[in-house]
């Protein structure tokens, strides 16, 4: 794979040795400069973000790491205007008519990214789409692993939620599957089991799958713990339906307890009661850590992204 990339669409698009090799040592090197130093390597482009769903850390993070990079920043979110009265399509190549250099999309249904850059001239990078994939944060995700614990091969991790629907479990899982030795933990009720396709993909990729119902039956096994928002209407509904046999989705002071001492929280935010702001004072909880890497990800990605040479 190219070090050029020509958008962000999909977890699936990106290989081992790219995040070894160009993703994680172009973060580590923004995250070690100060921003006194970044230079304007993206002076004259412009970053234009359309945003369908709102969204506090993926556009704040792409808007700072455009304007620290010397970009301009313009855009629509979801509270602006009646965003959805136009074809997406439409939009995407109105916008290509003016002179923007990245379109930065979060879409309300699954494939809006690859639509808008199926007519596209310019990169188009996926902030998110419906119950599809939220690549960027993934890359965050497994950059924040590998800087927490130091590596990514044999790694137990539990993902922990609505897999059904939580576009960020999915993006992760099939960067997870790049990593040698996984035995991933997939903690869903049964109504809202991980997706077939993404399961298929791990096992495909030699990770070892465990379906689980109950966080806190595996607890003391695990690496890592990524947390997703529990108290959706879905997820209470899928609880309800499993009775006495509901498990937990939910990390209390108990489960952390449990959990070894080099273990890490991971959350993609925003949370919910499923992880109290009470247990913050645990290290092992990284989600904050997490959000300030997203910020030299989004920046390396930008970069990349902005560097044209085939
Ligand atoms: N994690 C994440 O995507 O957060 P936002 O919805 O605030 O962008």
């Amino acid at each position: 794979m190219s070090a050029v990339l020509r958008h962000i669409l999909d977890a699936r698009q990106f290989t081992r040795q790219w995040l070894d090799d160009v993703l994680f040592p172009a973060t580590i090197e923004l995250q070690q400069t100060p921003a006194a130093q970044f230079g304007q390597p993206l002076a004259g482009k412009r970053l234009f973000y359309l945003f369908y769903e709102p969204s506090t850390r993926t556009r704040v993070s792409f808007e700072m790491a455009a304007t620290l990079l010397g970009a301009g920043v313009h855009g629509i979110d979801s509270q602006e205007d009646q965003v959805r009265a136009e074809r997406l399509e439409d939009r995407i190549q109105v916008l290509n008519e003016y002179p923007f250099d990245f379109l930065l999309l979060r879409y309300h249904q699954e494939g809006g990214a690859a639509r808008a850059a199926a007519v596209s001239r310019v990169p188009v990078i996926n902030a998110g789409d419906g119950v599809g994939q939220h690549p960027t944060q993934a890359l965050l995700d497994v950059y924040t692993l590998k800087r927490e614990l130091g590596r990514l091969d044999g790694l137990r991790v539990a993902l922990v939620g609505d897999l059904s629907y939580e576009r960020t479990t999915n993006s992760l899982a099939y960067l997870l599957a790049l990593f040698s030795g996984l035995t991933l933990y997939l903690v869903s009720p049964q109504l809202l089991r991980m997706r077939q396709e993404v399961r298929d993909y791990l096992e495909r990729s030699g990770a070892q799958i465990k379906e689980v119902r109950d966080l806190r039956a595996i607890a003391s096994e695990l690496d890592v713990v990524y947390v997703t928002r529990a108290h959706t209407e879905r997820l209470q509904h899928a609880q309800r339906f499993e009775g006495d046999r509901a498990g937990s989705y939910a990390l209390d002071a108990d489960l952390l307890a449990a959990l070894p001492q080099h273990a890490r929280v991971l959350h993609p935010l925003p949370r919910g009661p499923e992880l109290p702001a009470e247990l913050d004072a645990d290290p092992r909880i990284a989600c904050f850590r997490q959000a300030a890497n997203g910020l030299y990800v989004r920046m390396a990605l930008l970069s990349l992204l902005g560097d044209t040479r085939d």
